[in-house]
Formats: C-alpha cells, structure tokens, sequence
C-alpha cells in the first residue's frame, strides 16, 4: 500500500492561521485573561452576526442551555421535551435540574423533532422544548413556538450545530427565540471550548450575565457581593480572541463547507448504498457542521466503519439516541423502541471526515473507500 492510500484523513480539524495567533498574542500582552474586553467585543459582534439584540458567551454550549433552564425554573416534577437525536448536552441541560426528559421522534429526512410527536408528546407536566437544529440543519421552530405558545411552555433553541444556518430567510438566533452556539473544534467557528446565548430579552441577558459569574452584579458594588446561587460559566478572553478571528472568516468558513458539502452529495450519487443528509429547500438553509451519511437498511455499519478505518479515513456514529444512553435507561427506565425513526437512524449513520480545508481529492478517496466497502 502507498504511503498516500494510508494517510490519515480525520473526522474535524479547525481552521486557524496567522490571525488567531496575532489576537491571542494581543491579549496574552494585555495581561488581561478573563473578564476583559475582549469578551465584549466578541458578544457584540455575534449577536450582530445573528441578528440578536443581545448575546452572553459562556464557557460551553452546554452552560449556556443550562442557564437558560435555570431561567425557566425548570425543576423536579416538570417535563421537557427533546429530540432523541442529539448530543446528551439537549436533554442533560434540565435533567441537572431534576426536570424528567420526553423524546418527540424526528422526521426521517431532516432528523428534527417532528412537531406532530412534540404536540403528542404535551402533558399537564410540560413545561417546555428544547428544539435542536441537528447537524446544522433548522428545526421547524415556527411550529414548534406554535405548540410551545398554545401550551404555555418555553421554547429554547439548541444550535450548537448551527451557527450561521438560515430559516425562512433569517439566521437562527434572529427569530425571538433563545438560542444556544457552541465553539468545540469541530464546530463551524472554533474556539477549543466555548458558548454563547443569544437572547432578544433585556431581563434574560442580565441574568446570564450575572449567572455565569456567580450570581454577581455588574453595577459596580463589589467582587464578593452575590445576588444569586450562580455558577462558574465565565469565558476567556483568549477564547474572545480566537473567536473574534473566526467570526471575521465566518462568511468563508461557510462557503467552503458548502462546498465540500456539495462535492459529497455528487461523489455519493453515484454509490449504492449511501444516501446523502436532507438537501436545503426555501425555509430551511443548512449551515454545514458534520457530513453524516446514511446507510441502506440491512448493510452491516460496523464492516463498513472498519473498512474505512483500515484505510486511514476517520468515521463515527453520528449519534447514538439519547435515551438509549446507559445513564438515561438507568434513571428513566427509557429503551428501544420508544423513538423508532431516531433509533434506526442512529443504526445507520456514520460520519465522514469534514472541515473547512479538506482537500477535494481526500474526500474522492473518503467516498473511494466507502464504495468498496458497500459493493
Ligand atoms: C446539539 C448539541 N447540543 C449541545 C452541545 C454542547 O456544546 P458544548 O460541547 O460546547 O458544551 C453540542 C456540542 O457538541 C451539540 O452538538
């Protein structure tokens, strides 16, 4: 075997260059690390990017869903509504409050809560959604508000997956609702750990803000003066920097995603036994996170993920269902056949490796490999 053909080509790896560099080295000299303005900035310039008044950077996507659970009081006794099909973080974010989770199936093409299941799903115990827009692709939120409306729930958005996605012709964080991005290294824009809520509510921003630095105030009264049970949620402004640097690509970063995106979705055409994600259609514009294909029933998935893996080509299951999780079945007693369509989805999905700077010919020996695996 070639040296070539053994190459390894990994699932994710961010995009930094020289500009990440200069601003870290900026703040490193400022020898301000937390709290500074850097922080600031970054805030404003997100909430700008996604057309939200107002925007609270934390210290991950999971701290900020957290939060916006705490705001709701979301507690013991409550229900909460989520997609089956998704990090843990969408249900684990009120279960840390002892709020009980509902998983509302998904619709087999754009592996979204169907807002039917979610409407099916209402009790007199429901207090609120937790919408997420998987693998980037927009939730049918202006149903799900609907529901949430007629039955008096909150609704928060989890698009960790989705910065920079588009439904009914504006960003996600730009429709009212809460919503929640996450900066991880596989994420679009990437910061190594990071979060921030967007909110449309002046009362809400005051209380992230003063949550995720231990219940403080910001009026000047004193560092060891706490008006609430907060955490410690607080960013850094070195992760500000590297932010502030992929914010300003982000118009790139997208366009190149597109494209690989694109470049799959015509190499996969032509293979039997691989279908490509859910295509973008009027209301709904992808902002590409993973490439997640999806394999005909009956084909023994983990043969395939071995054969890629044999040839140096990164893959995982992208994911398995929450309530599946052995933490979940424990607490809740939760087991197969509770949400089939997620369920057999999460059988028989694998992701390909994808990022902003893949090279098109690795992605023709990506799909190469996935071939003969299938044929
Ligand atoms: C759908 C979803 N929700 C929440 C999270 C949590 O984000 P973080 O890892 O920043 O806590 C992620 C990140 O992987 C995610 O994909």
């Amino acid at each position: 075997m070639s040296q070539e053909a053994t190459r390894e080509i990994p699932l994710s790896r961010p995009w930094l260059d020289e500009r990440e560099e200069e601003l870290v080295l900026e703040v490193l000299r400022s020898g301000r690390l937390s709290l500074g303005p850097w922080i600031d900035r970054f805030e404003e310039q997100v909430a700008e990017r996604v057309g939200a008044p107002y925007a609270v950077a934390l210290s991950s996507g999971t701290a900020g869903l957290h939060l916006l659970c705490k705001i709701a009081e979301l507690g013991p006794g409550d229900e909460v509504i989520t997609s089956p099909l998704s990090f843990v973080a969408s249900a684990n974010c009120f279960v840390l409050e002892g709020a009980t989770p509902v998983f509302a199936d998904v619709d087999p093409v754009t592996l979204n809560m169907d807002p039917g299941a979610v409407e099916a799903a209402v009790t007199e115990k429901t207090r609120a959604i937790v919408a997420v827009d998987m693998f980037g692709y927009p939730c049918e939120l202006d149903e799900l508000r609907a529901i949430a409306n007629r039955h008096g729930l909150v609704l928060i958005e989890d698009a960790c997956e989705s910065l920079g996605a588009e439904y009914r012709g504006k960003p996600l964080g730009a429709h009212g609702t809460s919503a929640v991005f996450a900066f991880y290294p596989n994420k679009q824009m990437a910061t190594g750990e990071g979060g921030v809520v967007t909110t449309h509510s002046e009362e809400e921003w005051g209380l992230l803000r003063s949550l995720r630095n231990q219940g403080r105030t910001y009026d000047g009264i004193g560092w060891f003066h706490h008006v609430r049970l907060g955490m410690n949620y607080r960013w850094t402004d070195v992760q500000a920097a590297i932010g502030l640097a992929q914010l300003e690509k982000l118009d790139r970063i997208l366009e190149l995603r597109g494209d690989a995106a694109r470049r799959y979705a015509e190499l996969l055409r032509d293979v039997e036994g691989a279908e490509a994600p859910a295509a973008d259609d009027e209301d709904h514009r992808r902002s590409w996170f993973v490439y997640v294909a999806k394999l005909d029933a009956g084909i023994d998935r983990d043969r395939v993920m071995a054969a890629l893996r044999a040839e140096g080509v990164a893959t995982a299951e992208y994911v398995p269902c929450i309530h599946l999780q052995p933490y979940m079945r424990e607490r809740f007693g939760f087991a197969e056949g509770l949400c089939p369509v997620a369920e057999d989805t999460a059988r028989r999905t694998v992701a390909l490796p994808f990022y902003t700077q893949i090279d098109p010919g690795d992605q023709e020996r990506v799909v190469e490999v996935l071939a003969n695996a299938l044929g």
